[in-house]
């Protein structure tokens, strides 16, 4: 904790403006790469942006990059404006920053925690290492819609798995020791509810229950907090009708009073300034006032603060108690960063050369890249493949590209140190030449003679690698997709491609689920790639050369058709539910397809077979202040070495809500070689099970639940327990 007493001071000698300049970041016009991101928000220029700073005008900066000129804004704010307060040096760093990572949902395919802490870890040694204090990350929104480009981002559909990842990167992120040079300041965003965008429009309206709000998209905040993350930004949507940036009951009622979160606030891109635009607000003035009192501590980009936050003090609309408390909590978080002791933290110039953990770097790259990928389908083992003696044709527009390696949110990544899938494939190879390489067709159109030359070389190979997929213009930000599929010009290519009867191995290039045509569904095997990377060549390479099995599992369910979003694992039955098989007539079904699945979460093959025994509990009840255990022994019964991602689900059979079908409560990844076998356990309590009841006060019913310990979300046998209820007398 901050030493409050030297806070109260200061801010005791703080004029108003100076407070007010504490309570903006703004994009920083003065070092590079902000430009290229936010080209047109430069309302204050490189000039007024230093004269900003000599007065103490404005406390943070955000996506400019460079230790040395953060050096030099660093010391105009210590040594020239009259209170030194120290600049907070911020940047979106998502999955990386010049070494690029997989994208967040692609490394949540992993379903291994520790690895996003060791890649977030990796990225806060290079954000720092370049005058960076602060990133806006993780992206802990839950999203069920693949319609929305931002899933990309995210760690998919299930709240648990977000919960475990969204902790670890804040972990890795800001490392042991917040004030150490190379910890890197967490935001939790979008906070909240921004992946339920209605229709997975983005920035669209957001309308569900308080009960959903607080079971699936705000527990992965909480435990991200209880990690120890300091700032959170709130979202561009409403909820509930009431714009999340000016949402009292949730930036003051659930992070505040109800959590006792000590950080700061920051807005997203000038959402304070779009209350107006949401009808929210009536002006500008307006906006700076409803955001402040609701609970806003740092408006970003928009300047409503700078410009209105005075008057409204003068005119007791914002009192300067609200706005002490804002500028407080930022001086707190600063001072818990070391930054007062040691303002030029994080602003060390480095050494001329390269920076000696770029091997490091390169080899968790690849490590991370493949670790998420997922292999939906490998019909007759038809991976991997061999090294030589195979001849083996890329076809497809991702073949050779290097614009679509790394994915949506790389700001910062030296594309000089990408591997493309042809780089990765040819290194691999005995003969490097052995490998015939085809487009076939632009990422969005045909190629005269395209298909053609693509068929030749496919009836000419023994195997085909397909890399096809989206680009990463179609995920991220304001790219959502009312049709989730690919390109005409791709599927055109694929129908001709799979008709050689060559078989197909498609390396699918991704940043959301897609919608896999029946061409697409007919390839001998599927790899799920996502956007991996840096390292992306060289990890596909082992992976389909075998030297790696893949391990992923997917953190999101893959549709029959796009028409069925959101869709997710873990919705409730419904009165009229859809049995496969059974009667077909007044069923909760599409007319063209089965509310299920194509391929569920959870879902992911590899190059070995594993073996569930029996699911055994420590006895059939759970009492109310006990644990249950649970375990089953796991075998490879397969001829290589694997690794199982062990998924512990439960379902409320009958409750005063009605219940999601499976819900994730543990998962665990385990490693066998060929023929071993071992235990997996999880303890469950009645914690495991609680859910929001019809007051929305949280509750466990007892009763009887099934639970699973499974491959997937749609695999295993059941096995039943009853939660007993409290003895009688006890609370
Ligand atoms: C963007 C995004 C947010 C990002 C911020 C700063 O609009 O919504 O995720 O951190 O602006 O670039």
């Amino acid at each position: 904790m901050s030493d409050r007493v030297d806070i109260d001071a200061l801010l005791g000698r703080m004029t108003l403006q100076e407070k007010i300049g504490q309570l903006s970041v703004l994009a920083d016009s003065i070092r590079p790469f902000a430009f290229d991101v936010n080209p047109d928000s430069f309302q204050w220029g490189p000039q007024r942006t230093r004269e900003l700073i000599q007065a103490g005008e404005v406390g943070a900066l955000f996506n400019g990059v460079g230790a040395a000129e953060g050096r030099e804004l660093q010391r105009i704010a210590v040594e020239e404006s009259r209170l030194g307060i120290p600049l907070l040096l911020g940047a979106d760093v998502i999955h990386g920053m010049r070494t690029v990572f997989p994208i967040p949902l692609g490394e949540a395919a992993s379903f291994e925690p520790e690895l996003a802490r060791r890649t977030a870890r990796a990225a806060a040694v290079e954000a720092t290492r370049e005058g960076l204090h602060w990133t806006f990350a993780p992206v802990v929104d839950v999203a069920r819609d693949q319609r929305w480009g931002r899933v990309a981002e995210t760690t998919g559909e299930d709240t648990y798995l977000a919960s475990q990842f969204a902790a670890a990167r804040v972990r890795g992120f800001q490392g042991e020791d917040l004030t150490a040079n190379d910890s890197l300041l967490a935001t939790l965003k979008h906070f909240a509810a921004y992946g339920a965008v209605s229709a997975g429009l983005d920035y669209n309206t957001v309308d569900l229950s308080p009960q959903t709000l607080h079971d699936v998209h705000l527990p992965p905040f909480k435990a991200a907090i209880d990690a120890g993350a300091l700032t959170v930004m709130s979202s561009f949507n409403d909820i509930n009708g009431v714009p999340a940036t000016a949402n009292r009951d949730l930036l003051t009622g659930i992070l505040r009073e109800q959590w006792g979160f000590e950080g700061f606030v920051v807005s997203d891109y000038t959402s304070d300034f779009e209350l107006i635009a949401h009808g929210y607000a009536a002006d500008e003035k307006h906006a700076a006032q409803l955001s402040l009192n609701a609970g806003l501590d740092m408006s970003m980009q928009s300047g409503v603060f700078m410009d209105h936050l005075a008057t409204l003090v003068a005119e007791g609309a914002v009192s300067l108690q609200t706005l002490d408390a804002a500028v407080r909590r930022i001086l707190d978080v600063k001072a818990r960063m070391g930054m007062f002791d040691n303002p030029y933290r994080s602003l060390v110039v480095p050494p001329e050369g390269p920076a000696p953990y770029l091997a490091e770097h390169d080899a968790l790259a690849r490590d991370a890249a493949r670790r998420s990928v997922v292999m939906l389908k490998n019909a007759s083992d038809v991976l991997p493949l061999r090294k030589s003696g195979q001849r083996i044709a890329l076809i497809g527009p991702f073949a050779r590209d290097r614009e679509n390696l790394a994915g949506c949110w790389n700001i910062f990544g030296d594309s000089t140190r990408e591997i493309d899938l042809e780089t990765g494939l040819r290194a691999a190879l005995d003969d490097p030449d052995s490998l015939t390489v085809v487009e076939g067709c632009e990422i969005e159109d045909a190629i005269e003679g395209g298909i053609e030359a693509a068929v030749a070389a496919a009836r000419d190979a023994e195997a085909v690698l397909l890399a096809v997929g989206e680009p990463t213009r179609f995920t991220g930000e304001a790219q959502s997709r009312t049709q989730i599929v690919l390109p005409a010009a791709q599927q055109a290519l694929v129908e001709a491609v799979i008709a050689t009867g060559t078989p197909v191995i498609v390396l699918l290039r991704n940043g959301r689920a897609l919608a896999l045509s029946l061409a697409l569904q007919a390839a001998d095997a599927i790899l799920v790639t996502w956007f991996l990377g840096s390292q992306t060549g060289h990890a596909l390479a082992d992976l389909v050369f075998g030297d790696h099995s893949p391990s992923g599992r997917l953190p999101i369910s893959f549709p029959h058709e796009s028409g069925q979003q959101p869709y997710y694992y873990n919705h409730p039955s419904s009165g009229r539910p859809y049995q496969p098989g059974g009667f077909e007539a007044f069923r909760t079904r599409w007319r063209e397809t089965a509310n299920t699945a194509l391929y569920p979460f959870g879902h992911g093959l590899t190059y070995t077979r594993f073996e569930y025994g029996e699911v055994e509990l420590s006895a059939p009840q759970l009492e109310w202040d006990e644990t249950l255990a649970v375990r089953a022994r796991i075998a490879n019964v397969g001829t290589r070495g694997g690794e199982e991602v062990v998924q512990l689900y439960v379902h409320d059979r009958v409750a005063s809500r009605v219940r999601p079908l499976r819900e994730l409560k543990g998962f665990e990844k385990i490693a066998l070689a060929p023929g071993e076998s071992r235990i997996v356990e999880f303890r469950l309590s009645r914690h495991d099970l609680q859910f929001r009841g019809v007051d929305n006060r949280p509750i466990a019913e007892p009763g009887l639940f099934d639970l699973w310990l499974a491959p997937s979300a749609t695999t295993g046998d059941p096995v039943s327990f009853e939660l007993r209820p409290a003895a009688s007398g006890a609370g």
